[in-house]
């Protein structure tokens, strides 16, 4: 173990901190984390712990969920620029706006979020629980936001339901077209091709698996499979590769990198534990406000 390691988990020791990790940080953080997960299993380890102290590495919604959950306790980011741009591409105008044209439509916030957004919602959905969480609202009406292409997505699977949707998407899992998956089929003839709900939905029309992080990562392990071209951050590879050293794995493009997740590195996490900087800090009525999403998401999504 590096010397640098073996300070970070004497620190963690000492300060009562869980590391909390999302799949798209880089592989020596997933390592030292005490969870690693997607953003629905990493929101219910914040909301559980037991520590007085929460690491959280991943992107600013992630660790404004945990605080909003959280709130007694420190909620710490290793880099407080780390944010996610989809989060801001709906504003609470926007939500004000469609409640007044279609007061009966149910607002689902894709956990991507800012918090005022949150506040606004009806309920939130990660991408593994969005379908359940969805089909359980009692609301025939659903606005999706921010992520058109999980909206599309999910909307295929509830066709009882009538959804509008607002124009946001992921950069990076944009990155990944048609084309590219078409090419990498090519290119490993045979893959099974594993995809996130964030994409495009002419790339998702390709796609033998579509799911959250921690779905595709699982796929492989439920499948007879052996080879598969792997289209999400590239983040899942680290996992897989450890998980199945036997099968291949492919990544459908090199460009497939959150430039937002990989900020978070080893050196900024000494840092965060040396000095407790960097706190999630929150005005307690939006706090208040924006729980009642995420608590309903814990609720409906069991
Ligand atoms: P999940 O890990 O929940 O699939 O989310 C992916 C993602 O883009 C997080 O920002
Ligand atoms: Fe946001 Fe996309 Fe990065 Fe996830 S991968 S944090 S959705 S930009």
């Amino acid at each position: 173990m590096n010397e640098m390691v073996e300070r970070i988990l004497e620190l963690k020791k000492e300060k009562d901190v869980v590391i909390l990790a999302h799949y798209y940080v880089t592989g020596d953080i997933q390592d030292i984390a005490d969870y690693v997960g997607d953003s629905y299993l990493l929101s219910k380890k914040a909301a559980e712990a037991s520590e007085k102290v929460i690491l959280f590495c991943g992107v600013e919604f992630m660790g404004e969920s945990a605080k909003i959950l959280s709130p007694d306790k420190t909620v710490l980011l290793p880099d407080l620029e780390a944010d996610c741009p989809m989060a801001h591409m709906v504003t609470p105008e926007d939500i004000r706006k469609l409640k007044k044209e279609c007061p009966d439509a149910a607002v689902v916030c894709y956990i991507n979020s800012t918090a005022e957004t949150k506040a606004w919602a009806d309920v939130c959905v990660t991408s593994s629980n969005a379908e359940r969480v969805v089909a359980a609202m009692p609301q025939r009406e659903i606005y999706f936001v921010p992520d058109s292409n999980l909206g599309r997505h999910i909307a295929e699977k509830l066709p009882e339901k009538t959804f509008y949707f607002h124009n946001g998407f992921c950069p990076t899992h944009a990155r990944i077209s048609e084309a590219l998956v078409r090419k990498a089929k090519e290119d490993h003839p045979g893959a099974k091709v594993l995809m996130h709900p964030e994409c495009i939905p002419d790339a998702l029309a390709l796609a033998d698996y579509i799911g959250s992080t921690s779905g595709i990562i699982d796929f492989p392990g439920k499948d007879g499979g052996d080879s598969y071209i792997i289209a999400t951050e590239e983040g899942v590879m680290h996992q897989m590769k450890k998980q199945y050293p036997d099968k291949a794995f492919y990544m459908v493009d090199d460009l497939c990198i959150c430039e937002n997740m990989k900020k978070n590195t080893l050196e900024k996490i000494l840092h965060t534990l040396e000095t407790l900087d960097n706190t999630m800090e929150m005005d307690e009525e939006l706090r208040v406000q924006a729980s009642r999403s995420l608590k309903k998401m814990h609720e409906l999504a069991q």
